[in-house]
């Protein structure tokens, strides 16, 4: 596969590539700077040399377009957008990025023909409503949806617009909702502190979580692969799937790994 990963340089985006690259794909980074550090962290530098970086705004069509051209692009993970607390903060921007990042690339799919063979992009648990709103254990895919942030809001236009497309268009994609991915590398968003307060432990600091409730925590190498795997899909259609990892209540986590 030649796979053009938007938002690459993120968190979940090096561990994706660091699986691709394990099984000889090829990869390009479409971002906003060029920023390997995240990949160092988890590969040698001769398998980060391998990747090559295109700069980019995910909201820019035309830029868009003529990456998927230029370099003969044939899947894409579309990874790029901002978090809560950014989204919290600037709605506006956030939507900008997160909803009409992911319709400028729906359209650059729409523009290249027949071209793409697959879509794989990142929807989020932020869709779903506080646990007490749903029977205990795993949640089915198509439960009631009721977000409480903007950018819960922004990932359901996301998957929306993913189901016209295919009605209208026939482009078929994959939506993945993560919860609370964790691992080397996440160092952004509110959810980044279960694995800030593995970090303390490592490195024997105090750490305080300043939230509380239940959280799905997933492996960010486990998340990766399940992107992988979707890319490799055959099957038609627009459909968003929850991913379940280890269910917790973050007091006693906290108590385990804090010492404040
Ligand atoms: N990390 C999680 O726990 C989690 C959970 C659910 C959903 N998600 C979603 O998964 C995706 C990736 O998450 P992450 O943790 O790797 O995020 P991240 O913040 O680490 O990475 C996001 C990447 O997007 C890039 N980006 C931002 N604005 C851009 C723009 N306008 N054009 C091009 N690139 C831009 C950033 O430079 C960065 O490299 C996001 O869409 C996020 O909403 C993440």
């Amino acid at each position: 596969m030649r796979v053009l990963i938007t938002g690459g340089y993120g968190f979940i985006g090096a561990w994706i590539i660091r699986n691709l690259l394990a099984q000889g794909d090829e990869v390009w980074v479409y971002d906003l700077k060029e920023d390997p550090r995240r990949l160092r962290a988890i590969m040698p530098e001769a398998e980060v040399r391998k990747v090559v970086f295109v700069p980019g705004d995910v909201t820019d069509l035309p830029r868009l377009q003529k990456a998927l051209a230029d370099f003969r692009i044939s899947h894409i993970i579309h990874l790029a957008g901002l978090q809560v607390p950014t989204c919290r903060v600037n709605p506006i921007l956030g939507a900008q990025v997160n909803v009409i990042g992911t319709l400028t690339v729906f359209e650059a799919i729409r523009l290249a023909g027949d071209q793409i063979k697959r879509l794989v992009y990142a929807s989020s648990s932020a869709v779903l409503g506080p646990p007490e709103k749903y029977p205990k254990g795993p949640l089915a895919d198509d439960v009631k949806l009721l977000p409480s942030t903007h950018y819960g809001h922004f990932k359901i236009c996301n998957e929306g617009n993913a189901a016209i497309y295919f009605q209208e268009n026939g482009i078929s994609s994959i939506g993945l909702r993560p919860w609370t991915v964790y691992g080397v590398g996440r160092d952004l968003g509110m959810t980044s502190e279960p694995t800030k307060a593995i970090k303390s432990v490592a490195i024997n600091r105090p750490y305080h979580i300043s939230y509380g409730g239940w959280q799905d925590l997933q492996y960010v190498d486990d998340v990766a692969r399940i992107f992988v795997r979707c890319l490799m899909q055959p099957d038609q259609g627009a459909k968003s799937y929850n991913i379940r990892g280890t269910v917790v209540d973050l007091p006693p986590f906290h108590k385990a790994f804090c010492k404040v």
